[in-house]
């Protein structure tokens, strides 16, 4: 694949919104840093951000909005969060929310989690993509995994050039450093230091904020608020046990399949639904043998830790 490098002029700006509203990977400039964007609804694009980073396991992603209304339609919407958005917004703020109802977003981008992190950066061509594509845009740094985050349109042609479909070029991010990550689930928590000093934060919310321990952060995956099912996982299942319920992948059928094509993308994209819904049945889960190639790496990492030992 070539990735095209776009001017973020009117047409660079219409050229990116239809790649992303055709599921195609985009990577587009905010304050903060380049970001890799896939549409946040459409679960196969947003695969593709994990195979194109190189991403050895699925973390909750950022979600991008053009507008405060977007944010408060995705999310179950609370005063903090409004005085906030009303304080920092647009800007280097990111908010963790409970889910609305009928969010459409896809469960990739959660990571299977009931809350989602929302922004609105401030950067004119970021809003202008967003505002053409009038939808949500999933976005982590456009780098890929383990590497420094890019801050111009050639560190992305460097990491990800012939991985992704455009970038879309507007000089250099005037941040630097990624957006603070405040979650506003339960008491307001800093998950990550960022763009806005903790310190305003607090300032505009009258209270401190609960600093996430050491380690959660460079590690999310391991966070025990991350999506595991109720039932017991089996893995590298061949066939169901008596009382077993059978997630296939490829030539093996079970009750649902992740992929009958044994397409790892199409596979990471039903993971989290699926395992949802058969964990709804209330039977343990065996789950058929996926390669640990490409996306296949990410997708094993999560169902190791869904069969791993609970607490
Ligand atoms: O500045 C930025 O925020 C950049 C630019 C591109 O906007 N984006 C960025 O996104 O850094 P990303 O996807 O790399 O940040 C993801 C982090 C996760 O590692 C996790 O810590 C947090 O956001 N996060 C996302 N959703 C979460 C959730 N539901 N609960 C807790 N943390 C969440
Ligand atoms: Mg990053």
């Amino acid at each position: 694949m070539q990735t095209a490098h776009l001017a973020s002029d009117e047409n660079g700006i219409a050229e990116a919104a239809r790649l992303l509203a055709h599921g195609a990977l985009v990577s587009f400039p905010t304050e903060t840093v380049y970001g890799l964007g896939a549409d946040a609804r459409n679960g196969e694009a947003v695969a593709g951000i994990y195979a194109a980073k190189g991403r050895p396991s699925f973390n909750p992603l950022i979600v991008h909005v053009p507008d405060i209304a977007m944010a408060r339609n995705l999310t179950r919407w609370n005063d903090a969060a409004e005085a906030l958005a009303e304080a920092f917004w647009p800007g280097p703020l990111t908010m963790v929310l409970p889910l609305a109802q009928g969010h459409g977003l896809s469960d990739l981008v959660t990571a299977g989690l009931p809350s989602v992190a929302v922004r609105l950066p401030a950067h004119r061509a970021a809003q202008a993509l967003l505002a053409r594509l009038g939808g949500p845009v999933a976005a982590p740094s456009a780098n890929p995994s383990g590497k420094i985050s890019a801050t111009t349109a050639a560190h992305v042609q460097e990491g990800l050039g012939g991985k992704i479909a455009a970038v879309l070029d507007d000089g250099p991010c005037a941040v630097g450093v990624e957006s603070t990550i405040v979650g506003l689930v339960e008491t307001p928590t800093l998950l990550r230091p960022g763009g806005v000093p903790g310190e305003e934060i607090e300032a505009v919310l009258g209270a401190a904020l609960t600093r996430a321990a050491k380690g959660q952060i460079t590690a999310p995956g391991q966070l025990t608020s991350h999506y595991a099912p109720a039932a017991s996982v089996r893995l590298g299942a061949t066939q169901a046990r008596e009382g077993e319920v059978l997630l296939g992948f490829g030539d093996i059928a079970g009750a649902l399949s992740l992929s009958p094509s044994a397409d790892l993308i199409e596979a990471a994209a039903n993971l989290f639904g699926h395992l949802r819904r058969l964990d709804a049945t209330g039977q343990p889960i065996a789950v058929a043998p996926i390669p640990e190639t490409g996306l296949g790496a990410a997708i094993n990492d999560r169902l190791r830790r869904a069969a791993a030992p609970r607490d």
